[in-house]
């Protein structure tokens, strides 16, 4: 895979993040336009929550247009495709910014206050939050609005410094927006510093395999990807560069993640030998079928009277090979689906694949394992560590695996 450029690099960061824009009402809210627009050119997906007030100064159509996305203006329009609607937009959320951000957004937020859209999803979110101060000097400066972003500061958000110059209000102070290109760059700065996987090679498999029987029919699993696309998408977020090769899966692919698409375990096995070579980080979340029919009919198979007898072969052990060819320094992962015994399997399979680590996960359960949005895992080190991983979104389980693989590769640097 070929390095990336540096404006490849800068635009890296935002690549498929998803952005909530939150828009209050203040006259600089038409340069939120502005900054929704970059950010969109930037590859980020920006969701723009508009307060009543906001409305006055900008029309929701005008962010509708430039986002791309629904604009959500209050707590009870539904907003489509998402199951409880006022907290979507929190949980969606990799980052949240509010700019204009008017000194009554800054009082809720700081007092817990959620009685609109906006409100309840900073209140929601636990994404990194962003305000951008706009307001005459004199609220700006008042004690109750410097306490409120003092409260904010303390619980970790991130308040951009108001420029100064002349205010709308007709003074001259601090209070101005910064311009759209500030703001943006200095989102950038703040995910390039969270960029921790800049620069390494990251290889994940996801998904099924399928093992042809006949032109119409396959041997198969229940795996539907999501793990691996969650992993996937997580560390091209940190910034680095990810193959995915995945089974047939019916998911759409990470921004910034190289695609490659294979349907059988041997084809899945030709292609992680060569992408495995430079690789600093293996990540074997495919469910990947252990046989094959031993011949592949050309020809449909047409019943007969009695019982039909496959005869299947083994297909090689892919990740058991990655141990065995890993290199100083690489770190391999692998999951462990067991449905009995999960400790012992889990390790066992640790030790005998040469993994630094491996996550166990109970398939057998409903809310864990295949097609599950959620997962509950234990994350076993060879280190001898143990975590155990409660109940959460497969994506929340990525960034947990990944912090680990980020620990290691940094220890065995
Ligand atoms: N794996 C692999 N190649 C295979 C089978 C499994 O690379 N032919 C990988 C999986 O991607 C996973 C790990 O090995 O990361 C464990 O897979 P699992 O199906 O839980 O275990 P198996 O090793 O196949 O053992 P068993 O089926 O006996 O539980």
């Amino acid at each position: 895979m070929a390095a990336k450029s540096v404006k490849e690099k800068e635009a890296g960061v935002f690549a498929g993040l998803h952005i909530v824009c939150g828009v209050t009402g203040g006259i600089a809210a038409y340069k939120a336009v502005e900054v929704v627009s970059r950010l969109r050119k930037l590859g980020a997906e920006v969701h723009v929550i508009m307060t009543k007030e906001a409305t006055q100064f900008v029309t929701e159509l005008t962010f509708r247009e430039i986002s791309g996305q629904p604009v959500s203006t209050d707590m009870w329009a539904k907003v489509p495709h998402f199951h409880v609607e006022h907290i979507a937009l929190a949980t969606l959320a990799d980052l949240v910014l509010v700019a204009p951000a008017t000194a009554n957004v800054l009082a809720k937020a700081a007092n817990g206050i959620a009685d609109d859209m906006l409100s309840t999803t900073l209140l929601a979110t636990k994404a990194p939050v962003f305000f951008a101060p706009a307001m005459n000097t004199a609220m700006y400066e008042h004690p109750a609005t410097q306490h409120n972003m003092d409260v904010l500061r303390a619980r970790g958000a991130h308040i951009l410094e108001p420029a100064s110059g002349p205010l709308a209000c007709g003074t001259s102070g601090k209070g101005r927006l910064p311009e759209p290109a500030e703001i943006v760059a200095a989102l950038g700065q703040y995910l390039e510093k969270r960029a921790t996987l800049a620069g390494k090679k990251i290889l994940v498999t996801a998904g099924g395999t399928e093992e042809p029987l006949d032109p119409v029919r396959y041997l198969g699993n229940h795996s539907t990807g999501r793990m691996g696309y969650a992993i996937a998408r997580e560390a091209a977020r940190r910034g680095a560069d990810v193959v995915l090769l995945s089974g047939p899966a019916m998911l759409p692919v990470p921004e910034g993640v190289h695609l490659i698409s294979v349907q059988t375990a041997r084809q899945m096995y030709e292609a992680a030998m060569q992408e495995s070579a430079d690789a600093d980080a293996i990540i074997m979340a495919a469910a990947v079928a252990d046989y094959r029919p031993a011949v592949t009919y050309p020809h449909k198979i047409k019943k007969g009277e009695g019982s039909l007898t496959l005869t299947l072969e083994r297909n090689p052990d892919i990740l058991l090979e990655l141990g065995r060819r890993k290199r100083t320094g690489q770190i391999l992962v692998g999951f462990a689906a067991e449905t009995q015994n999960l400790h012992a399997y889990a390790k066992a399979k640790l030790e005998k694949k040469n993994l630094d680590l491996i996550v166990a996960n109970d398939v057998s359960r409903e809310d864990a394992g295949f097609a599950a949005e959620t997962n509950e895992a234990i994350l076993f080190a060879r280190d001898g560590q143990e975590r155990e991983i409660p109940l959460m979104q497969k994506t929340a389980l990525a960034a947990i695996l990944l912090d680990s693989v980020e620990k290691r590769l940094a220890e065995k640097a």
